[in-house]
């Protein structure tokens, strides 16, 4: 049983046997605040890169390297990018920018986390991956991650995705490729195998793992698959349905019928 009481949740799941599986439908930063210092031994997060955020690509990289923007015509500098004041939360929090919530919950998601998730995510966690950790001011790492994606070149895609780590561990890199991940819904969902390779590498028994926005929760599957203790928090209502959906199906054998009843897949020997 975990020992942890939670509040402010919309919706959560949590599965106690053979390993504590919890996930809460909420903002991982309200979550996070309501946990102890180094609480969980490795936390494997995937944030949104920016694509969403209002000043497009240079809200990316935070304040870090504002002084090399080139100046505009009129000597002015591009627009200041304020790393501290963007991200999810502040659109989400922003009464004024509510319309970003559609009918299932979804909300314009794609907006790099503000500093503030950063220093929380460091200080509830003992060592972190950070997937997409190029997009963000994270320190020099000896340890980085590359998942090979098997794209060709001239694919509008990314041929591959980097990782930082907290290690100090040798760099790796992952060959998988992206397409036919099975139950896909999520447009940024990363295979299962992914995160056991990353769980095999850098995570050991009995540590305890938190993925604070879990998408389709394949980093879930692979930890309760692997055995590892797992919390893990997304903020979409739809996403959040979606993942325990996946989740029950593949670790609990359990189906939902169209009637929302719930169907108990039979092993072979039941
Ligand atoms: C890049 S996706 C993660 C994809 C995931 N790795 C997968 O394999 O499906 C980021 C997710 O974070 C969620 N998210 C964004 N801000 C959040 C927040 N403040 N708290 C919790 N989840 C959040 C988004 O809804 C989105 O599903």
């Amino acid at each position: 049983m975990s020992d942890l009481v939670i509040s402010g949740y919309k919706d959560k799941e949590e599965i106690d046997s053979p390993c504590i599986s919890h996930v809460y439908n909420m903002d991982c930063l309200e979550f996070m605040k309501q946990l102890p210092d180094n609480y969980f031994d490795l936390a494997i997060s995937d944030p949104p890169y920016g694509g969403g955020n209002d000043d497009g690509a240079y809200n990316r990289f935070g304040e870090l390297f504002n002084k090399y923007k080139p100046k505009k015509d009129d000597g002015k500098k591009e627009k200041a990018i304020n790393y501290s004041q963007g991200g999810i939360f502040a659109k989400y929090n922003d009464p004024a920018k509510k319309d970003v919530e559609d009918k299932l919950g979804r909300i314009e998601w794609d907006v790099a986390p503000k500093a503030e998730f950063f220093d929380e995510l460091f200080r509830v966690s003992k060592n972190q991956v950070i997937w997409g950790g190029n997009y963000f001011p994270l320190p020099p790492t000896r340890c980085f991650l590359i998942w090979k994606k098997h794209v060709p070149e001239n694919f509008s895609m990314a041929m591959c995705e980097y990782a930082w780590t907290s290690f100090a561990k040798n760099a790796k890199v992952f060959e998988l490729p992206s397409t036919g991940i099975p139950f896909r819904f999520h447009p940024t969902q990363k295979p299962e195998a992914l995160y056991a390779w990353v769980y095999k590498l850098l995570a050991n028994k009995g540590d305890k793992l938190f993925d604070p926005m879990m998408g389709s929760q394949s980093s879930r599957v692979a930890a309760y698959k692997m055995g590892f203790d797992y919390y893990g928090c997304e903020l979409c209502d739809d996403y959040f349905k979606q993942g325990v959906e996946k989740f029950d199906r593949e670790c609990l054998g359990e189906v939902k019928a169209a009637d929302g009843k719930v169907i108990k897949q039979m092993s072979l020997f039941d």
